[in-house]
């Protein structure tokens, strides 16, 4: 007993002594209920003044708009009611994690994400002084358009290099300054397999979702994503284990350096958010929505076709951390 009390103490210290960016050991498992421990419930007027209107803990569960059970947490927003123009936003859901994180990994285990006409998912992080504290966005797409594109948003000074990034994703701007860029920000559009897009939306559910994976040490940022059908799923990523080492990940499909960037002071810690918004500033953007192929104008669809938002939720296996 003493011996194994001493080897274990002796793991432990060695892997918490080691200041390796890539080396974390799990801080939380967040799985069915625990989403109500682990996140609170936002119920401001949404500020990309989408057609919602973010509702609180007990009306989500009232509505069943958010919904536990020992392995699934779903998070959707409302599909019954029929809205008049006049009418307040159609009931949704927006959650921040109680806790804030700098340098961490978090493995996000979907079955699902919200799809169709007027839906803007996102799963991200940001700081409390929006944008001069940073913003992350892991998983984020409008009207079911796919790929997914993540994106990092800041205070002016912060771009990062056109080359050299080790990623496989494609850069969409290398300028952050989210004032600078018109909001877009320094985005990495995925580079999904041709004709069987699985990052987002329709794609992504009709594979039964998958591994969405984040890191953030002081000097990188990087994203990787897994299809539920793809063979080469890290075991960490599947398996979540208590220790886990992002270096034997692979290349990832977005990665944000810090050569033309400063770090410390571009980012602050971040909660992680998880909200569906309904048209507004992108998704409603009248342009983006006629492009995206849906019909009438976002607003009209949105508040008289309630069935017709029925696949548009989240259903989390789990959010494993690592710290
Ligand atoms: C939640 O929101 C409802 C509807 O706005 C309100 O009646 C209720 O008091 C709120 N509950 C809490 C705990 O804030
Ligand atoms: C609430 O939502 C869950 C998940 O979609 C579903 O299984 C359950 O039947 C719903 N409950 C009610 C009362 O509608
Ligand atoms: C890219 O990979 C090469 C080879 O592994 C490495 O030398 C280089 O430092 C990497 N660059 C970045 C920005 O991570």
């Amino acid at each position: 007993m003493k011996l194994l009390k001493f080897i274990s103490s002796f793991i432990l210290f060695s892997a918490s002594s080691h200041v390796l960016g890539a080396q974390y050991l799990q801080s939380a498992d967040i799985v069915g209920t625990g989403f109500y421990d682990a996140f609170h419930f936002e119920d401001k007027p949404d500020p990309t003044h989408g057609r919602v209107t973010y509702v609180n803990e007990s009306t989500a569960q009232a509505l069943n708009l958010t919904y536990a059970s020992s392995d699934t947490f779903i998070l959707r927003t409302d599909y019954t009611t029929y809205l008049q123009p006049s009418d307040p936003g159609r009931n949704s859901v927006r959650i921040v994690s109680n806790l804030q994180y700098t340098t961490f990994a978090a493995i996000f285990d979907m079955r699902h994400m919200p799809e169709g006409c007027g839906t803007w998912p996102a799963v991200w992080t940001v700081g409390a002084d929006w944008p001069n504290q940073g913003e992350v966005d892991i998983v984020e797409g409008v009207n079911s358009m796919m790929p997914n594109v993540a994106s990092v948003h800041t205070g002016s000074n912060c771009k990062m290099p056109s080359s050299g990034r080790n990623m496989s994703g494609v850069s969409t701007g290398v300028n952050c300054a989210t004032y600078e860029t018109n909001g877009a920000g320094c985005g990495i559009e995925f580079t999904d397999t041709p004709n069987d897009p699985r990052s987002f939306g329709p794609g992504f559910n009709s594979h039964s979702g998958g591994w969405y994976a984040f890191e953030r040490t002081n000097s990188d940022f990087k994203i990787w994503f897994w299809s539920r059908s793809d063979r080469a799923v890290p075991d960490e990523v599947q398996y979540g284990p208590r220790a886990i080492d992002t270096t034997t990940w692979g290349e990832p499909i977005g990665h944000w350096t810090d050569d033309l960037c400063d770090f410390a002071s571009h980012f602050g810690p971040h909660n992680i958010v998880i909200n569906l918004a309904l048209c507004g500033d992108w998704a409603g953007n009248y342009y983006v929505y006629k492009s995206s192929g849906c019909p009438d104008t976002c607003e009209e669809f949105v508040n008289t076709n309630p069935a017709a938002l029925y696949a548009a939720y989240f259903d989390f296996v789990s959010i494993k951390i690592y710290t």
